[in-house]
């Protein structure tokens, strides 16, 4: 009896002593953000940002998109410590020159201007990287999407990397699993791949992203099985066979292509999805089962993507004295 109670006993004391203050730990570590952070020292920040996003929205309809995209690529290089935001210096590659970002990542100019602005009221005060933070919820908020919590306090890199850049972030041509594991080594699962990736129900991508699945689909001579013929006719207007369209570009979303909705999902399910990228969360049941739970359910896909960027707006953020407050996101304070 005893010999049996024993080992039970010895996890439970392991549970205890170990696991418990680790998990507070890390609880702890987390609330080093907090949504009040600039209460008192920057009122005017969510003004702000709310201001020029709207003002800037209505010159350019696809700048909300571009934000959203802009908080997912720095996350996911190195955290989230708007190390995406820097020009390329003597000491380091940027993030900007990337095989993902190059000729396509966009909004640098905004967040330059938001910043600027929210320097001439609370200098050296609001980190690039949390008006990054703020700027993408406030995105999906203008177009239609779920509000969500954004803890601050998060604190800026001191260096960027173009081979990081390279190696994290997943691109279009990628198989599932490569483009899961990219989203695993930052703690998020399965469903926050699929949940986040419905993102893709706003802005748009260019045909050399595209132009792969109309033609000659891995070199079969056919297009991809997997893309609505309707859609793809659709497609050819923009993105015909020559290399002039390549920097043309087309919807993620044909259907509702500035609303923050779940018609990202109803379009996988008609083989609609833009991407190969997007087409393949079919392809796998356990993601598949995901599509079609949240192409039925609008309002639990809006609350799983609340609770999905908070996970990724975590990242590897830098708090306390780490890092430091930018004066201009696109350099480094020396
Ligand atoms: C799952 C893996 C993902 C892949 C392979 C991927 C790939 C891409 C590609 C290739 C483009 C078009 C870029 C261009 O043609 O210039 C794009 C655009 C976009 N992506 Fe993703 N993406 C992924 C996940 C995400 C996530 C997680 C988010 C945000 C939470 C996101 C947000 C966006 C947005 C909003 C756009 C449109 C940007 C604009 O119009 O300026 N993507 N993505
Ligand atoms: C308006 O948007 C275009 C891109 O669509 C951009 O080139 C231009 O600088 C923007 N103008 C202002 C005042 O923001």
């Amino acid at each position: 009896m005893v010999h049996k109670i024993f080992p039970q006993l010895t996890i439970l004391l392991f549970v205890i002593f170990c696991l418990v203050p680790l998990a507070c730990y890390c609880q702890l570590d987390n609330n080093d953000l907090q949504e009040e952070f600039y209460d008192k020292s920057c009122p005017m920040l969510y003004d702000i940002i709310e201001w020029y996003i709207d003002a800037a929205s209505k010159n350019d309809s696809r700048m909300a998109a571009s934000l959203l995209r802009l908080h997912f690529h720095d996350c996911f290089v190195n955290g989230c410590e708007a190390s995406v935001l820097l020009d390329e210096t003597e000491d380091f590659k940027g993030e900007k020159n990337s095989l993902g970002n190059h000729n396509s990542l966009r909004g640098f100019e905004l967040i330059d201007a938001i910043k600027e602005e929210v320097e001439s009221y609370c200098p050296s005060t609001v980190s690039c990287a949390d008006i990054l933070a703020l700027a993408a919820r406030e995105a999906v908020l203008q177009s239609g999407g779920p509000y969500y919590p954004v803890a601050v306090g998060r604190r800026d890199g001191l260096t960027a990397s173009e081979e990081d850049a390279n190696a994290h972030l997943p691109s279009f041509f990628e198989p599932l699993d490569d483009i899961t594991a990219k989203f695993t080594v930052h703690g998020l699962d399965l469903k926050d791949m699929v949940v986040l990736s419905g993102a893709h129900t706003i802005g748009f991508a260019q045909c050399d992203k595209v132009k792969g699945r109309l033609f000659s689909f891995k070199d079969s001579g056919k297009p991809d099985p997997d893309i609505d013929s309707s859609l793809r006719s659709r497609l050819l207007r923009t993105c015909p066979d020559v290399e002039t369209s390549d920097s043309n570009v087309v919807a993620l979303d044909y259907k509702t292509t500035y609303a923050f909705d779940n018609a990202y999902y109803h379009n996988l399910i008609n083989k609609a999805g833009l991407l190969q990228s997007d087409q393949a969360l079919i392809g796998n049941p356990d993601t598949a089962k995901l599509v079609n739970d949240y192409s039925n359910d609008p309002g639990l896909y809006e609350s799983e993507f609340a609770a999905s960027m908070v996970k990724m707006g975590n990242i590897g953020v830098l708090t306390g004295e780490a890092g430091q407050i930018r004066k201009k996101c696109n350099l480094v304070n020396y």
